[in-house]
């Protein structure tokens, strides 16, 4: 959900059937012997699982390779094999996002696991992108683009990035006291900045700055995204 937008209970749930519809009709488009890269997220999380009781039901042959924590013991309790990329590159990688622009240029990182998640969603064969519309914009940026920092960089990291127009904020834990770390023991650093142009040439900007291991901003790099709708699925292909 976007940290800014408050939602009603009703609007929820609509969110979530939509969620749910783009998960499963991802999970139908799995092939026999594919290997995956399993996204983060809530979106993620109904993929994982659908995935798994098609291991169940069909007995289909597949590995996943998880993007966090999260989808790592998911997909353990749902029973799909894992792998890593050292012994293979996913076929496939299914991952949600929250912020998709018309040329399929996306923010990631809501739940902080945008560094490996652009790792595997990028060694990937296809990178398929399941959102609802309330993730579509005609321009990146009113989600806040996270970084995931070096803990002793984060002041210079704070600096760098006002010059470049952002307001930058510590994300802070929600059952811990302090801030966020990463899986990676990183902090995250969401920077809002005002409106992005160009978000190739960001992207390249931020990941120069020392001390920033990765940002969300994912340019490029989705071959389709699937956007879960009042009306069904659409879908969006480069
Ligand atoms: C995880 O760090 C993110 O990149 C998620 O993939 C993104 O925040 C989408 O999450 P939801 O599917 O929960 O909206």
């Amino acid at each position: 959900m976007h940290p800014k937008k408050e939602v009603t209970w009703e609007a929820f749930q609509l969110v979530d059937d939509a969620k749910k519809e783009v998960a499963i009709k991802a999970a139908m488009m799995v092939n026999d012997g594919d290997i995956l890269g399993l996204g983060t997220g809530s979106t993620a999380h109904y993929f994982i699982q659908k995935l798994g009781d098609r291991i169940k039901n069909e007995e289909i042959g597949i590995m996943g390779i998880p993007t966090s924590y999260q989808s790592f013991f998911l997909a353990k309790d749902c029973g799909i094999p894992l792998t890593t990329l050292d012994e293979h590159l996913p076929d496939l990688a299914v991952d949600g996002a929250d912020e998709v622009d018309p040329d399929l240029n996306l923010i990631k990182g809501g739940g902080a696991a945008h560094t490996l998640e652009k790792i595997v969603d990028s060694a990937a064969k296809k990178f398929l992108v399941i959102v609802d519309e309330s993730k579509k914009v005609q321009k990146l940026g009113d989600f806040p683009v996270p970084l995931e920092v070096i803990p002793s960089a984060y002041r210079p990291v704070t600096q760098q990035v006002k010059k470049l127009g952002g307001t930058p904020s510590l994300r802070m834990a929600e059952m811990k006291d302090g801030p966020v770390i990463t899986d990676n023991n990183n902090f995250v650093v969401d920077v809002q900045f005002k409106e992005i142009q160009d978000p190739q040439e960001l992207e390249i900007e931020l990941n120069n700055i020392p001390g920033v291991v990765e940002n969300g901003i994912f340019p490029g790099i989705a071959d389709q995204v699937l956007i879960g709708t009042a009306n069904g699925v659409e879908s969006v292909k480069k």
